[in-house]
């Protein structure tokens, strides 16, 4: 069912989504299917609960941090459940969800309940016979839109920094994952969320998704996926209302490894930094630039690594890859991994098909990699790593930098002074030295150039989720 006004209901054309099982190819359940009506009908609900006067906006703003608490506290209560749904609905490996995802949602609500009551404006001082103060005020109704890479996580980092400012929210979760967010959806509820604050409209791209970005009173959308569609949720903002857009696109994220680091460290990091969850994150480091003289040793590790995989059922204990999570991305991936092969890159390993069902694909290196590869410019999106060799800081940067994307980076060496160089020159939104996909609720993402606009998480967040007003007074001159 949709959630709309803490209630569930039947979507008004009575369309349905099929959810399958990408590891087994089995149909799960359907749901309710939101159209533009549907869309309609939550942002009517999101606007109503916005009203000045309304439970939600009279609120202490304490009281709004509590409720985010609650929700974490709730999310805790049921992370088994959670972690199973997720594991079910989007193929990702089961121990992962429970542990990385389901932990990243529950601190994520947490840390942005305890920012509820401290967004502060300023005083300002102005020419004498005034006095200035802002006040941080939510933007509105915000649409927002996630991916199937990481539903419930995505379903919080969008959710919490808005609430926790005090908008409202209408949020689509992707067609292939809608399971978690609608149980998301439940707990809402139950935590005591005045009715409106958060609706939850399952539903496709070019029909809900399109309603929410064309929407003349959505005040703000937030958005995370394809950098095509990116593209158009930009565009769409232009058509319509000029809501404030956020976009957290793709990557092709370069992981630089000098001769001077720990190896075997380097290696372990670089494979996690590429095959975590099927390779489907943004932030895969997927160009692997090492130095020359390691490079071969780098190559013959990683290849070791990768074969010592284990894949199969993202359910059971000691599997560590499961399926892609649709046939689109499957074929995409092939298709890709094809071109690296014609191009004249070194299959290392992999390469191919994995298993009977299901959507698996052996995890695939590349070694002799060139920068012109389709496969070292595009946005895989899957199991295959690219490693190419390097012989100086200077080369390394630029090419390093020759994307269009900047979302992430990763650098390894022992010496400060090459780290430090490397980090300022690289145009990306996190950098990381010595380590890999280090995140925390507390630290801003998002990305340079293609791969963005805003910053999620952190305190920067707040400002994507904020209007400045400034409140300018005259002051009485009378008794002076
Ligand atoms: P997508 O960008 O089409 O889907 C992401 C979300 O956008 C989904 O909720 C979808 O329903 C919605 N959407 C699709 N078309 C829309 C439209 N016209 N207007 C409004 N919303 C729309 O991504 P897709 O097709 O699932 O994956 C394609 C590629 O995008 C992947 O291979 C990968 O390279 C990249 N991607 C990046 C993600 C990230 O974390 N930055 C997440 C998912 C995909
Ligand atoms: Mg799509």
């Amino acid at each position: 069912f949709l959630f709309i006004n803490n209630e569930w209901h039947e979507s008004c054309r009575g369309g349905k989504i099929p959810v399958y099982n990408p590891a087994t190819g089995k149909l799960l359940c359907e749901v309710e299917e939101a159209d533009n009506e549907d869309v309609d009908k939550a942002v009517r609900s999101a606007r109503a609960a916005f009203e000045m006067g309304s439970l939600w906006r009279s609120m202490d703003a304490s009281d709004r941090g509590q409720l985010l608490t609650r929700l974490a506290d709730l999310v805790e209560r049921d992370r088994l459940l959670l972690a199973t749904l997720e594991a079910l609905d989007s193929g990702k490996v089961f121990l992962m969800a429970y542990f990385v995802d389901l932990m990243a949602t529950i601190k994520t609500l947490r840390y942005y309940g305890g920012w509820a009551d401290k967004i502060h404006g300023k005083t300002i001082p102005v020419d004498g016979e005034y006095f200035t103060y802002t006040r941080h005020e939510p933007i509105g109704v915000c649409g927002q839109i996630i991916p199937w890479n990481f539903p419930v996580m995505m379903f919080a980092w969008k959710i919490a920094p808005a609430l926790c400012c005090g908008n409202t929210v209408v949020i689509k979760p992707a067609e292939q994952t809608p399971l978690s967010a609608l149980h998301m959806a439940a707990l809402i509820k139950e935590a005591g969320f005045p009715p409106g604050v958060v609706n939850v409209v399952p539903g496709y791209g070019q029909t809900a998704g399109c309603a929410i970005s064309h929407h003349m009173d959505i005040d703000k959308v937030a958005f995370t996926g394809s950098t095509a569609v990116g593209k158009l949720i930009q565009k769409a903002a232009g058509d319509s209302n000029l809501k404030r857009v956020t976009l957290e696109l793709g990557g092709k994220n370069p992981n630089i490894v000098f001769a001077d680091c720990d190896l075997e460290y380097a290696v372990e990091q670089a494979h996690s930094g590429l095959f975590f969850n099927q390779g489907q994150c943004c932030l895969a480091g997927s160009r692997v630039f090492v130095e020359e003289p390691i490079y071969k040793e780098f190559v013959r590790r990683s290849v070791e690594k990768a074969k010592s995989k284990v894949l199969g059922n993202p359910l059971l204990p000691g599997v560590d890859q499961g399926p892609q999570i649709d046939q689109k991305q499957f074929d995409k991936i092939m298709e890709l991994i094809e071109s690296g092969k014609r191009e004249g890159a070194t299959l290392e390993c992999g390469g191919a098909v994995w298993g009977h069902p299901g959507l698996f694909i052996q995890p695939t290196v590349f070694s002799n990699v060139t920068d012109d590869m389709r496969i070292a410019k595009e946005e895989i999106f899957g199991p295959v790593q690219q490693i190419m060799c390097f012989r100086s800081v200077h080369e390394v940067i630029q090419r390093a930098n020759t994307t269009h994307y900047g979302l992430a980076a990763g650098v390894f060496t022992s010496d400060i002074d090459k780290a430090l160089t490397v980090s300022s020159a690289l145009q990306a939104g996190m950098v990381w030295v010595n380590c890999y996909n280090a995140m925390s609720a507390q630290c801003p993402f998002g990305g340079f150039k293609m791969s963005g606009n805003g910053r999620e998480l952190g305190e920067y967040a707040l400002q994507e989720y904020t209007e400045v007003k400034a409140v300018t007074i005259k002051i009485s001159q009378k008794n002076s």
